[in-house]
């Protein structure tokens, strides 16, 4: 629990420092980006992200003939991987992690955030079959109270997943507490640990709604 770690010492956070990451990151955050603007720089920012969430994937040696000889040589191993982004604003961070490994199995969990309570309501979900099997990276840019990410954490959990990865963009460190009250063992992956939430429980700075600014819903 990270009661009287910080945030930084928890084992299963990672909080990425790539100055690529970053620079796109800023440009998300800026009210004046426009949707089309902002709908490439989060499939290149998830794509950044997913090179370092992917890091640790196995490989295994295959005998590939090469124009000069043959060679044992690394390629994935064959690895059944789920990738299931929290709708809406999850969809934005699929294409990233779809161009880096496109055999991947696709499912969906769709939540909203109750305007009164700001309690997550599930109002979709379509999981591939067998996914219980499978290692499942949830994507949602903004882990902001915690409280989607536990549910749909919870559903995977339901379904009897024993792999999950979580990946935002951006957390607020209350989101990340949260979290980790209840998941200790499940990578957390985080492109920006922000300052805090707002009244309304929108991540400071943050990039506002991340499912309108893609969607471009709110133009
Ligand atoms: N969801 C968003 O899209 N933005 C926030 O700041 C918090 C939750």
């Amino acid at each position: 629990m990270l009661l009287k770690k910080t945030i930084k010492e928890a084992e299963n956070v990672i909080i990425l420092n790539h100055p690529l990451i970053k620079h796109k990151i800023t440009i998300l955050r800026d009210k004046n980006t426009k949707t089309e603007d902002f709908r490439r720089i989060m499939k290149e920012v998830s794509l950044l992200i997913g090179y370092e969430v992917f890091r640790n994937l196995e490989t295994e040696n295959i005998l590939v003939e090469t124009p000069l000889e043959s060679a044992l040589q690394p390629k994935l191993k064959k690895n059944k991987i789920c990738f299931v982004p929290v709708l809406r604003a999850g969809l934005g961070m699929l294409d990233g992690f779809n161009n880096l490994i496109n055999d991947a199995k696709i499912g969906h969990i769709g939540l909203y955030r109750d305007l009164k309570t700001h309690l997550p309501k599930e109002y979709f979900n379509k999981l591939p079959k067998n996914i219980k099997d499978m290692t499942v990276y949830l994507l949602d840019p903004m882990l902001a109270t915690g409280e989607s990410a536990i549910n749909a954490v919870n559903l995977l959990k339901k379904n009897k997943v024993k792999k999950i990865i979580f990946v935002c963009i951006i957390a607020s460190p209350e989101g990340v507490k949260n979290f980790c009250k209840y998941f200790k063992n499940i990578p957390l992956f985080i492109g920006s640990l922000d300052k805090k939430l707002d009244s309304n429980k929108y991540i400071l700075p943050g990039l506002g709604d991340a499912g309108d600014r893609f969607c471009g819903t709110n133009d």
